[in-house]
């Protein structure tokens, strides 16, 4: 088991960490235990997880982003109220990011806030939403827009849990391992681009994991360093919200994120000094594993997204660019044409 032990938080990676997760639930006595799963958790990783829990309080709800809303947040803490749930009460999150996020934020402030522990089901869990405290539930169609940002005190990674998985959902998590890679750590960036898709990957999550704590730990709060974990977002998250409206077939995050990093791989080349080979590459290693997006990405929609980014400051959309493979540069402006060169770079690829 590895770890990485922080001041308000502690993370256990490997495949000994429920016994972990026994333990530490005995000695810190809490008066009860919730677990928050979803119709997909509830199947396929609460089996896993159960037979290492004594005394428990299961709580379910419909999974799915649609459902990271005020709704479920009420139905959660109305759940823990009727339970007679106290302040010495903790909610573990078992599941992907809207889990982590929903169940995060009803313990955040249930009470004025109780612990709560997650256990991340997915690839982008693991290496994303589960750590750096971000908490929240969508407003209507505003994704994220109330929210807190909190720690859990514990997050177990069992790599088993992915094995639940289909195959595009670990895709989408790696979409983000590589975000990380090429904000951060050209190394693991190679590493990536010479991965088999079925290869093992302890080692480069946990490689990905060290690289978000790393940057949540110096900035939690998101005035400077954070901003990089935004590289490919500011396209990516436009693209996402048009596939989302658009498509019957929506992409997933992380394939929304791989065309944003594309894009804005193009937009450091031109103006941050990324060269052309390492713009070559970056392009091989997202279209190798990420099929082409065959809708259309309509630049005046898209820009319109961009423009409504909550990352925004001061009237300009915000992008996170690189510099090179491994060395980001937060709050770049750009003008709109070479936004919309960056998308039709993309289509023609
Ligand atoms: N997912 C980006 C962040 O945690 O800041």
């Amino acid at each position: 088991m590895k770890e990485i032990i922080q001041k308000d938080f502690e993370i256990y990676f490997g495949s000994d960490v429920l016994e972990k997760l026994a333990e530490i639930l005995i000695n810190k006595e809490y008066s009860k235990v919730f677990v928050l799963v979803d119709n997909n958790t509830k199947n396929y990783c609460w089996p896993i997880l159960s037979p290492y829990l004594v005394n428990f309080q299961l709580i379910e709800i419909e999974s799915g982003e649609n459902h990271k809303n005020l709704h479920n947040a009420e139905k959660i803490w109305t759940r823990l109220q009727q339970f007679q749930a106290d302040k010495h009460a903790v909610i573990i999150n078992l599941g992907g990011g809207v889990i982590s996020d929903l169940g995060g934020f009803v313990a955040a402030t249930y009470k004025r806030g109780i612990d709560f522990i997650n256990i991340p089901t997915t690839l982008l869990g693991m290496v994303d939403a589960s750590i750096g405290g971000k908490l929240g539930i969508d407003l209507h169609a505003l994704k994220n827009a109330v929210g807190v940002i909190k720690n859990p005190k514990y997050i177990f990674i069992d790599p088993i849990f992915l094995n639940t998985l289909p195959v595009n959902e670990r895709r989408n998590g790696l979409a983000e391992v590589c975000k990380h890679a090429l904000i951060d750590d050209k190394s693991l960036f190679e590493k990536l681009l010479h991965i088999e898709e079925k290869e093992n990957l302890d080692a480069l999550l946990f490689q990905s994991i060290k690289i978000k704590v790393k940057i949540v730990k110096k900035d939690p709060f998101e005035k400077d360093l954070r901003k990089s974990l935004n590289f490919g977002h500011t396209v990516g998250h436009a693209i996402e919200t048009f596939s989302l409206k658009n498509d019957s077939n929506p992409l997933k995050h992380g394939e929304a994120i791989a065309i944003g990093m594309i894009c804005e791989a193009y937009m450091s080349a031109a103006i941050q000094g990324l060269t052309s080979s390492e713009l070559k590459s970056i392009c091989k290693y997202f279209l190798n594993r990420f099929p082409k997006y065959k809708g259309k990405l309509p630049e005046n929609e898209l820009i319109e997204y961009m423009r409504n980014d909550k990352k925004n400051e001061e009237g300009f959309i915000n992008f996170t660019l690189l510099k090179k493979i491994g060395k980001a540069k937060i709050n770049c402006h750009c003008h709109d044409e070479l936004i919309i060169k960056s998308l039709a770079f993309y289509k023609n690829l």
